[in-house]
């Protein structure tokens, strides 16, 4: 048992996010675009006995925090289950949740029971329309309610992820940044990066550092102290308000020092780095029957190579590659 495990530049590895499936029920062009066509079939997706295992492998490696992710996970049959055994396996310190909140309604409460700690929801516009337009569902008021749900289920932490397109929804800054008035919830503006390229243009890129002078116009902003494994958000409480705004800006400044993080894709491939080009495949490792020690070390390895700065220039030439099955 090494109880801390690192890359080769001294940064800890304490953090996997796993993609439990490449499906989802929105279309978010961001995303999804429809220029990538058909995902790849469902066989592809690493059994649940077979997650299992890595997350045991990566416990006893020394990673606490997991991150469970899609696609929309909540869609994948057994995932509730699932992040039970998760929560349950020795060394795991703290289970999160990415979902587009759609089924919170009926699931934040199992979810709160089955162990889940933070849930984070995505969610880029408070406008019916404006929210069908850039998901390609008119379902707005699930969302809403899926957020309303969660809020209630006692979660330690609920965190609405608004990525922020210039053009798109950059309009609704404020709006955002005033649901925390009145609500316990941290809302997260994240600069819109070029992880699926054929989605991105730089008109729709806007910096944080003009969200943030927007925000603050709102009212005067007191800085917070970071949670345990706050990531790499700066928080920020607005006078009187009962939750927090976080600015994350992987574009402009990023925040590759203090990554703490690998990713797990949906078809069972160990990513270094989001704008990784390698990958490390554990799905052949785990159907060919490798062991443990064997998987660790492999597993070891490619966080030893992680890079120092992620390469955003050199991913985003790559125009077929996209979110989908990477995990937001
Ligand atoms: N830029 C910024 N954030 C993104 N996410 C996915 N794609 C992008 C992108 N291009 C993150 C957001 C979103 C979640 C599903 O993944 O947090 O809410």
């Amino acid at each position: 048992m090494n109880s801390s495990f690192s890359d080769g530049l001294g940064r800890k590895i304490d953090y996997l996010r796993i993609s439990v499936t490449d499906r989802c029920n929105l279309k978010c062009d961001y995303c999804r675009p429809s220029s990538i066509g058909q995902p790849p079939p469902m066989c592809n997706m690493l059994k649940f006995r077979d997650l299992l295992r890595l997350v045991s492998i990566f416990a006893a490696l020394g990673t606490q925090k997991f991150r469970i992710t899609g696609g929309e996970p909540l869609v994948r049959k057994g995932v509730l289950g699932f992040i039970r055994q998760v929560g349950r396996t020795p060394g795991v310190k703290q289970v999160a949740l990415t979902t587009n909140g759609l089924f919170l309604a009926r699931m934040a409460a199992p979810l709160k029971e089955a162990g889940v700690k933070i849930v984070n929801i995505s969610l880029d516009s408070l406008q019916a329309k404006k929210y069908a337009a850039i998901t390609g569902a008119d379902m707005l008021p699930e969302a809403l309610n899926g957020v309303e749900a969660a809020l209630k289920a006692g979660f330690d932490a609920v965190k609405i992820n608004m990525v922020v397109m210039r053009g798109v929804n950059d309009d609704e800054v404020e709006d955002f940044a005033r649901l925390t008035i009145d609500n316990r919830a941290q809302v997260r503006f994240i600069e819109y990066m070029p992880a699926t390229p054929s989605a991105w243009t730089r008109e729709k890129y806007l910096a944080m550092d003009q969200v943030m002078e927007r925000v603050s116009a709102l009212g005067s902003m007191a800085p917070e102290a970071k949670a345990q494994w706050g990531g790499p958000a700066k928080i920020y409480k607005l006078a009187g308000a009962k939750g927090e705004v976080g600015f994350i800006s992987p574009v402009s400044s990023h925040f590759c020092d203090s990554c703490n993080r690998l990713r797990l894709t949906a078809d069972g491939s160990l990513l270094q780095c989001l704008f990784s080009l390698e990958k490390l495949a554990l799905a052949p490792m785990l159907a060919g029957g490798a062991s443990d020690q064997q998987i660790a070390q492999a597993i070891a390895e490619h966080a030893r190579v992680k890079p120092a700065v992620r390469d955003m220039e050199t991913y985003a030439q790559d125009m077929g590659k996209s979110m989908m099955g990477v995990g937001g």
